[in-house]
């Protein structure tokens, strides 16, 4: 659980107090669907609620038996504590989808543009199919059209010039038939932006991912959740936010509460005038009260270094499936302001599909370092990173798969995702110790494989030892360089990448349009080990010799090939190589 600064100074504060006077909780809380005991709280009856736990729980978590080394007391009468009825942590998914899934690609679209384009994942098929789409009073925008299936998405263009600009979206009707004899299989519904021209307005690439702001820069969003009390609204706001742009972030999201509204507007302003700092601006304690999301969003919505309204954080932690209160203030903002997107950061595995229509770019977070698995199971228990075995090779992917298999299911796999990654410790909570710079590296490069089209973490200021913090910067930096191949080029579903032997090794690939420039990414994130690799890639195997260049150390570039869709390569322990190719020679050029 990510508490905000403010909460995490009160937990302090109570635990200094607890002699004087101790408070005690009298209902169990519930995250992610499960009950659990929350540390540091102090309860009087440990063993009965151990017990009671464990009943409304499908898998006993706790020795009702065994002594609590910390945080828990034990020494009063039994008294009763008020479980909320048993619930399901492991919700179920409907497949709506069948397999199909289509979405708008550069949205919103404004009037001066005169081209769309609806992107297409189909996986029930990997023959031709034939896709149609039409506005809800019945107007074809798309034809008929044939499309062949790859696997990968594929792009379909249309031409806007007969839908009005309007503030409001249509809901457009996207039908798919058989290519042979024309049976309909699928008819799905995604939302169409066509707006009027003016406002400043931020744009999603649905097909590359990248976010293009207001001034007409295309980012790979890269940046923490920042302290606004304790960091930002001390000295200078613009000094402060000109630091965190020289430490290579092209995105913050400030975390409330903020002192005043006056500060709120020069932060905007002072963000504005530096440019390329941009600024997630968080409705995060507030997102129930639709009024001031309103009023907040008619006040700020003019100003250029605003990315995106950030709904709510983790609100599926304790209202677990009810997104009704998060699509409520997703209605609001798009009411007011159709021209930005909206965002939110999920904490549960098993959430993303009744959160993905309340948002316009998902975001998880997964801090899986240094925390203790021994109380938690799929039914109940927390530890600080749900479903998670405490190993981020093995989390991320995990929590990846399980959001890809929802929101596959749902219709949704296209929507953008964003990773928030660990980059703090907290031994009030859950969190023993920091990661270390070789496993945030590896964490952010894996989450880039995994598709992730944004990175950001908790928290600024560090907690963090200076060589770290130094590493980050370069880190950022290194991203932002890599954004212009990873944010032109289509990403290469995993399954098209096979990696052998296949040892903690991960790999992912992009690949311009005219298959012309190719970037492959790979971790080796053994701690220990130098490892041989081979990949193979499916969709270079028609294209013969590939030249390239191996930019993993500075300096030191060294000329690499793709024969036939293989490579062949090694990293040492915990180092990450950066591929590029070319078809003709290596495209030399400066470090990234
Ligand atoms: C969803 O339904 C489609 C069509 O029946 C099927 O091809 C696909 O495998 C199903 N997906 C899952 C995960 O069951
Ligand atoms: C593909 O989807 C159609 C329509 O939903 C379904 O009838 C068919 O069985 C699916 N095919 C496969 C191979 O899953
Ligand atoms: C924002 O800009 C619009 C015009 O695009 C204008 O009507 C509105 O008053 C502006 N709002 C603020 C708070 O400046
Ligand atoms: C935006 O950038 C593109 C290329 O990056 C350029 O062609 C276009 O003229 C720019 N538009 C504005 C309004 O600056
Ligand atoms: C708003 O907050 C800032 C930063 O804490 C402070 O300097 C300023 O005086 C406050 N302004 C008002 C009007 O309270
Ligand atoms: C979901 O949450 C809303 C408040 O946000 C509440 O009014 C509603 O009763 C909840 N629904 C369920 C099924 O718990
Ligand atoms: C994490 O999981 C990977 C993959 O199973 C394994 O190779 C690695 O040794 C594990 N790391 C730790 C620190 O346990
Ligand atoms: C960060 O990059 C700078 C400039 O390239 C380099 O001098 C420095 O050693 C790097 N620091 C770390 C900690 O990698």
């Amino acid at each position: 659980m990510k508490t905000s600064f403010n909460i995490l100074l009160f937990v302090t504060f109570l635990l200094f107090c607890t002699e004087v006077q101790t408070e005690y909780p009298t209902e169990v809380k519930y995250w992610c669907g499960k009950p659990y005991i929350p540390k540091n709280k102090f309860f009087k009856n440990i063993q009965q609620l151990k017990r009671d736990i464990n009943q409304c729980s499908k898998q006993a978590t706790f020795d009702s038996t065994s002594k609590d080394s910390i945080g828990y007391h034990d020494t009063f009468s039994p008294s009763t504590i008020r479980l909320p009825p048993t619930r399901e942590p492991i919700p179920f998914v409907p497949n709506l989808s069948n397999g199909y899934t289509a979405t708008f690609r550069n949205q919103p679209y404004l009037s001066t543009d005169s081209i769309g384009s609806l992107v297409v994942t189909v996986t029930n098929t990997t023959s031709t199919i034939v896709v149609k789409a039409s506005l809800d009073d019945g107007t074809e925008i798309l034809a008929a059209t044939r499309i062949k299936i790859e696997e990968n998405a594929v792009e379909v263009p249309f031409s806007l010039a007969n839908i009005a600009p309007k503030l409001k979206a249509y809901d457009v009707k996207i039908s798919f038939y058989t290519k042979d004899d024309g049976i309909l299989v699928h008819t799905t519904y995604s939302k169409l932006y066509h707006l009027p021209t003016g406002p400043k307005t931020v744009k999603i690439d649905r097909l590359y991912g990248g976010i293009f702001t207001s001034t007409n820069e295309t980012i790979f969003p890269v940046g923490p959740y920042v302290d606004v009390g304790g960091w930002l609204a001390k000295g200078n706001i613009r000094a402060n936010l000109q630091t965190l742009k020289d430490l290579n972030y092209n995105i913050i999201s400030p975390d409330p509460p903020y002192p005043n509204i006056s500060f709120i507007h020069q932060m905007f302003q002072a963000a504005d005038e530096i440019g390329g700092i941009y600024i997630q601006y968080s409705f995060r304690h507030e997102y129930t009260n639709t009024q001031k999301v309103f009023d907040q969003v008619n006040q700020f919505k003019n100003y250029s270094s605003l990315l995106t309204w950030y709904i709510a954080d983790e609100p599926d932690g304790e209202q677990w499936t009810n997104a009704s209160a998060v699509f409520e203030a997703y209605e609001v903002i798009k009411r007011v302001d159709p021209y930005h997107p909206a965002a939110l950061v999920l904490n549960c595995q098993h959430s993303a599909a009744f959160y993905a229509d309340s948002t316009d770019i998902l975001s998880t977070d997964v801090y899986p370092v240094g925390i203790n698995t021994f109380h938690s199971t799929e039914y109940s228990g927390v530890c600080g990173c749900d479903n998670c075995v405490g190993n981020f090779s093995l989390d991320i992917p995990k929590r990846t798969q399980k959001y890809m298999i929802d929101l596959d299911l749902i219709g949704r796999g296209l929507i953008v995702k964003w990773m928030v990654l660990q980059a703090f410790f907290d031994q009030n909570s859950w969190w023993e110790r920091a990661p270390t710079f070789q496993e945030i590296r590896a964490m952010w490069y894996i989450s880039i494989i995994y598709g992730y089209k944004g990175l950001m973490f908790w928290r600024f200021p560090f907690i963090l030892e200076h060589s770290t913090r130094d590493q980050i910067t370069n880190l950022s930096k290194r991203i932002k360089d890599l954004s212009d191949y990873m944010l032109s080029m289509l990403q290469l579903s995993p399954s098209h990448i096979i990696i052998s032997p296949d040892w903690n090794i991960y790999a992912g690939g992009w690949i311009s349009e005219d298959q012309k420039t190719f970037l492959l990414i790979v971790v080796n994130d053994n701690k220990e080990f130098f490892i041989n690799f081979r990949i193979t890639i499916k969709d270079l195997i028609s294209l013969g010799l590939l030249y390239g260049v191996d930019k993993t150390d500075c300096g030191k570039e060294s000329q690499v090939f793709i024969e036939n869709g293989i490579f062949e390569g090694n990293l040492k322990a915990y180092e990450i190589g950066i591929f590029i190719f070319g078809k003709m020679k290596p495209i030399m050029e400066t470090c990234v």
